[in-house]
């Protein structure tokens, strides 16, 4: 395979996700990629009919998003007809599996300008609103493999780890503060798109709407956890709970302690990105200059009902790949879905806390499902140029016992 060029990345601010109270839930989120794409064009200044497929993941796709979105958006962007796109669905890492596809296509020569990322209006396609649970409503596979909500994952993880209450809510809080420094320096500024209504060009929002910079220790502290009366929730034939089964399956853990919150889980929010990739002949016959490139990317399958312990293996494999150490790696993104994540991650790789997250994640900043992954290998590319760093890895956890690593590297 020859190399995939990452050209630029961009995307919208992240909104927050309430119906009606976010600034972006009154946008369709067509209409955010169509805004993405046409910002993409006037930067990289391509013709448009250039670009061979737009990938995009998402991971509600009903309703508003529904019906091929990425195809839809091309034409809501009035982009030419001759450009295709395609939707696809890996749950929480379906932008970043449309890099990793659409960076394998421009590997392979089948392609040469693609535009992949993701999108995900929490507001107006609210998470759940496919209708198929984590399994599809499948009784049969149930009865082999029950998968239990993401925050009982979670709250599992942190228990079988002995993270403390304390530790859990201080990643939330450096989350924040990271996240507050970020943008009081306007570390985000060269990725960000400012959304403006679409039928009236008004700005809608221009910086991210969901960080809490005042948040405290004690503020956390106060907080109840989010899932313990999903735990306490009947689901068997015989009585059993989703902590039941979860135990059942983890009977080493004792009890589960419900440790995540409001304030130390991924936000509810409204968002998009987008990465421009290019393949060495588009690079060579355009002039074009990369400003990096894929050095590896993976997906690796976990245990489904601890759910959420894929960032290691996956990152391991990556670096595996790329003939690398973690010690290679300047900056780690290892999506917030839950603080629990980041703080086993951290400790299964052994790396160093203070490469990680530098910029804040998903519990201050929000993870709007699908767009995600796009965002992170923006916000690392944008960080390693402002460091003059060499190599990111992004790393999430990904639905169903899964997860996914990229190795980022500048040119
Ligand atoms: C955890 C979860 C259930 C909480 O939902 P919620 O209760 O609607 O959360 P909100 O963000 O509205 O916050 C509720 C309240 O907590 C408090 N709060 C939240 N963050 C806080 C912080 N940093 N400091 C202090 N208080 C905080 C506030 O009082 C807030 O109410 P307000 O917005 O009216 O001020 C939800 O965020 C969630 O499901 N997250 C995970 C998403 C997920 O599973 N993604 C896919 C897999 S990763």
């Amino acid at each position: 395979m020859s190399t995939s060029y990452v050209i630029d990345a961009v995307r919208t601010p992240r909104g927050r996700g309430k119906a009606g109270k976010g600034a972006l839930s009154g946008v369709h989120p067509q209409e955010l990629v169509a805004q993405l794409l046409n910002r993409l064009q006037q930067r990289g200044g391509f013709e448009p009919k250039r670009v061979d497929d737009v990938i995009l993941g998402i991971v509600s796709q009903v309703g508003e998003q529904g019906a091929n979105l990425a195809r839809n958006a091309v034409l809501a962007a009035g982009w030419p007809n001759e450009v295709p796109g395609v939707s696809l669905n890996r749950f929480c890492a379906s932008g970043l599996q449309a890099v990793h596809f659409g960076a394998m296509g421009v590997a392979s020569g089948a392609m040469d300008l693609v535009v992949a990322g993701g999108v995900e209006s929490m507001s107006r396609v609210p998470m759940g609103a496919d209708g198929g649970g984590t399994d599809g409503g499948n009784v049969r596979l149930r009865e082999r493999v029950f998968q239990v909500p993401q925050g009982i994952s979670a709250d599992l993880i942190a228990t079988l780890e002995g993270f403390t209450r304390e530790e859990i809510d201080g990643v939330a809080l450096r989350s924040q503060a990271n996240a507050a420094r970020a943008i009081e320096e306007g570390r985000f500024a060269k990725s960000l798109v400012p959304v403006v209504d679409p039928n009236t060009g008004t700005l809608l929002l221009e910086r991210d709407e969901f960080p809490r910079p005042d948040t405290t220790a004690a503020g956390l502290a106060a907080l109840n956890p989010s899932f313990v009366s999903f735990g306490e929730a009947v689901v068997g034939p015989n009585g059993e709970t989703l902590d039941g089964i979860a135990l059942a399956a983890y009977p080493q853990a004792g009890a589960i302690r419900h440790v995540h919150t409001a304030g130390n889980s991924s936000g509810i929010v409204d968002g998009a990105g987008a990465v421009l990739l290019a393949s060495e002949r588009y690079v060579r016959e355009g002039g074009v200059k990369p400003r990096a490139k894929i050095r590896a990317m993976t997906t690796v399958g976990t245990e489904p009902l601890l759910m959420l312990t894929g960032p290691a293996p996956a990152s391991e494999k990556a670096l595996r790949i790329a003939g690398m150490t973690a010690r290679d790696i300047d900056l780690w993104e290892i999506n917030e879905a839950f603080a629990a994540v980041v703080l086993q991650t951290t400790r299964a790789l052994g790396i160093d806390a203070e490469r990680v997250n530098v910029n804040g994640g998903a519990i201050a900043l929000g993870h709007p499902l699908g767009a995600t992954g796009a965002m992170l290998l923006g916000t690392a590319l944008d960080e390693l140029e402002r460091r003059d760093a060499q190599t990111a890895l992004v790393t999430m956890c990904v639905g169903g016992g899964q997860g996914i690593a990229t190795i980022l590297e500048r040119i």
